[in-house]
Formats: structure tokens, sequence, C-alpha cells
């Protein structure tokens, strides 16, 4: 079966972007780690980054469907700071059916006010944050788990 991790809005620039907050590693690093942990679990993996909501969403109903199927186990979602804004993306998780563990780097509630609200979390199985980039092979597990 295959695990989907989607990354928004910013986490392509991982490594240069405020690495005292989200580290030094990059999104080709997560993708290698979340690839070891997939053969670890016996999982394939799909690993995608996309700036634009709708993509977001569009993969989101796509891997619904494949859920639905029988065929992925669900997403681990890192929606950066759509997060925080997008009815739609929760509509869409909603709408879909899709079991998602929603992922921050950072430790979002040890930073801003407006990142202590999240659109993802209330239709989200469950969340980790704070963790690093590690948080991504522990929610990839949680989500086999769970499965
Ligand atoms: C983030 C936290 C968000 O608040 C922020 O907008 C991001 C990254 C994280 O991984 O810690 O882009 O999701």
């Amino acid at each position: 079966k295959t695990a989907f991790v989607f990354n928004g809005p910013n986490l392509n620039l991982l490594g240069q972007r405020e690495p005292q907050v989200y580290g030094h590693h990059t999104l080709a690093d997560v993708q290698a780690l979340c690839a070891q942990a997939c053969a670890e679990l016996g999982l394939a993996l799909d690993f995608r980054q996309s700036n634009h909501e709708g993509d977001l969403i569009d993969w989101i109903h796509a891997a619904g469907q494949a859920q639905q199927a029988g065929q992925a186990v669900g997403a681990v979602i890192n929606a950066g700071a759509y997060t925080h804004t997008s009815v739609a993306l929760h509509d869409a998780i909603k709408g879909a059916q899709l079991r998602v563990i929603e992922l921050h780097i950072s430790n979002v509630h040890a930073r801003e006010a407006f990142r202590h609200h999240s659109y993802l979390s209330p239709v989200s199985q469950a969340v980790m944050c704070g963790f690093g980039v590690a948080g991504y092979a522990l929610a990839l597990r949680g989500l086999a788990d769970g499965a």
C-alpha cells in the first residue's frame, strides 16, 4: 500500500528557510528519510510538495480514492501556513474521508498565536509537531500502525 506525504507552501525552501526554526535538512533529505521509513514499514511512498492550495486539494481527493480502493494507508500532511488559513483543505480532507496525520516540523504552539489554530486538526487522526524532520518518520509509523 501507498503512504502519501504532502508538503505545502515554502517547504521547498527547507534547509535555507529560517534554519533556527526548521533546521538544516532540505526537502530532498526529508524525502530520503521518508523513503527509508516506508521501506522499513513495507509501504510505497508518494512524496510531493506544492506552493499551490489547489494542488494539495487535488492530491487529497486522489489519495482519498486510493485509500477507499484499499491501495493506500493515508497521508502525512505538512500544509505549512495553509494549516492556519485553509477551510478548503479542511473540507477536502473531510470530503475525501482521507486518514491524515497533520505534521509540523516546529512546535507551532510555542510560536506566534496565529500558528496556534489549525483547520486540519479537527479532520486529522493525529497531530505531530515539534520533532523536527524526524517527525515525518514517526508520523509514517503511526499511519502504518493505525491502518
Ligand atoms: C510548519 C509551521 C507553519 O506554521 C508554517 O507556516 C510552515 C511550516 C512547520 O512545519 O513547522 O510553513 O508547518
